[in-house]
């Protein structure tokens, strides 16, 4: 994408998508592509209070570009709902964070959230994370809508 063209925010699940594709068209760096993603899912989609990246650094989890509250940096495997996305390598869709057992609770507004694993080439990179105010927030369609997205990311990187 043009670096000086201002971009208007998509309304749409399919416009999402577009954006996202342009927005990483060419870049493989995995930090600016993770910077550019979280912007625009954070002021993108509705009632969401956190979006950014975990990557996965010496056997743990560590924060990476997100928008939203400050957040704990490190997550080891198969704790809170990010961990258990990164050890599992399963979606983990939570309607509920309170009732989740380990769940960190970075921003205590969060109600629900949805974390996607990143794996490429059988290796895992990291996870996408989201969170909402509202409970039970992320429905299927917004799964699939994101999963794609994880998948655009995941095809731009080197
Ligand atoms: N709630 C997450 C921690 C990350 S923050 O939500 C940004 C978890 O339980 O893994």
């Amino acid at each position: 994408m043009n670096d000086h063209q201002p971009i208007a925010l998509p309304t749409t699940p399919s416009e999402l998508v577009a954006q996202a594709e342009a927005l990483l068209a060419g870049q493989t760096d995995r930090v600016a592509n993770a910077a550019n993603l979280s912007a625009l899912l954070f002021h993108s989609l509705d009632d969401v209070n956190w979006a950014g990246f975990y990557f996965l650094q010496d056997g743990q989890l560590i924060v990476g570009p997100f928008q939203g509250k400050p957040a704990c940096v490190h997550i080891p495997l198969g704790v809170g709902v990010c961990g258990t996305a990164a050890d599992s390598r399963e979606v983990q869709r939570v309607a509920d964070v309170h009732a989740f057992e380990g769940h960190i609770a970075c921003d205590a507004e969060s109600r629900s959230e949805i974390v996607l694993p990143l794996v490429k080439n059988g290796e895992l990179v990291g996870v996408l994370d989201i969170d909402s105010p509202l409970p039970d927030r992320f429905g299927a369609a917004d799964q699939q809508l994101l999963e794609r997205i994880a998948q655009i990311y995941l095809d731009s990187i080197l």
